[in-house]
């Protein structure tokens, strides 16, 4: 499937990714354009569509280095829930209850927001060959692993590297988000929160885990101290104000010590 996108730089104008950029086992080189004469690279399956320097937060930045971006699944990702619930939590529960929450059906449209190394994207790609799923980050040493991992898993995947603040895309394009521990890290989460409810379909599903404020008293003392790199947690009843603020309805949730689920759908 052709992808179509929108211009980053001019909203009436479309981009049109080519089907065989998300087939990992080939490398993708070339360029897309629109009418305009905007113009994108696409280097080694990956599509470049940020328009402009960002200032990072201190946690942002870290995600653009390759050091990090090479050991951030491997060492951390699989084992970060446990350490964060403080109860055993292995990878596959999550992925069994994205799975569960997501339900990917042939031939509809999901986006990986803010995915790393792509984790959840690959999971519903594998999960349903015949769906499509983008994964977006603004960081290329990311979306490169991300590459390299869905290669080795045989999976196809859009790769975009844009703003998720500003995303490429139509209104209503996607049947499902996912996103996975980005919101702590975003600058602007209700910038981001508007852009996913803008995206998503009215009938879609959006599966977020993010972190909520500890009630132990070490526990904020940890958080406290990790604010200073940008990263913001909020209690359980403010995280689900800003979804509801960006026009989201709460149709399941559980937490597990700082860890929360959620799934939303359009309100
Ligand atoms: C905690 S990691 C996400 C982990 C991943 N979703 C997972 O489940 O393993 C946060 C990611 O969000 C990306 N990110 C943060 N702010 C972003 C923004 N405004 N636009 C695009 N990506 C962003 C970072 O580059 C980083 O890779």
């Amino acid at each position: 499937m052709n992808l179509r996108i929108r211009s980053p730089l001019h909203e009436d104008q479309s981009l049109t990714l080519p089907a065989e950029m998300a087939e990992l086992s080939v490398s993708f080189n070339g360029s897309v354009c629109s009418e305009m004469g905007d113009e994108y690279a696409i280097k080694n399956n990956i599509a470049d569509l940020l328009t402009r320097d960002n200032r990072y937060t201190i946690a942002q930045s870290t995600n653009h280095w390759k050091i990090t971006a090479a050991v951030y699944e491997d060492i951390w990702r699989v084992r970060s829930l446990s350490l964060l619930s403080g109860e055993l939590f292995p990878i596959e529960k999550e992925k069994q209850l994205l799975r569960k929450w997501m339900e990917p059906v042939p031939g509809n449209l999901y986006l990986d927001v803010g995915c790393s190394t792509a984790l959840y994207g690959r999971t519903i790609k594998k999960n349903e060959p015949g769906c499509h799923v983008v994964a977006l980050d603004f960081s290329l040493a990311m979306l490169q692993e991300a590459r390299l991992k869905a290669e080795a898993s045989e999976v196809s995947l859009f790769l975009v590297r844009a703003d998720a603040r500003e995303m490429p895309f139509y209104a209503n394009t996607f049947d499902g988000l996912m996103m996975g521990g980005t919101l702590n890290e975003l600058s602007d989460e209700m910038k981001v929160l508007y852009e996913c409810r803008r995206v998503l379909k009215k009938d879609g599903v959006f599966f977020m885990m993010h972190l909520i404020e500890s009630e132990t008293w070490y526990g904020r003392v940890l958080q406290n101290s990790a604010q200073w790199s940008g990263i913001q947690f909020w209690t359980l009843s403010e995280s689900n104000a800003l979804f509801e603020r960006a026009g989201f309805r709460i149709a399941d949730q559980f937490t597990k010590g700082i860890v929360c689920f959620t799934k939303l759908v359009v309100s």
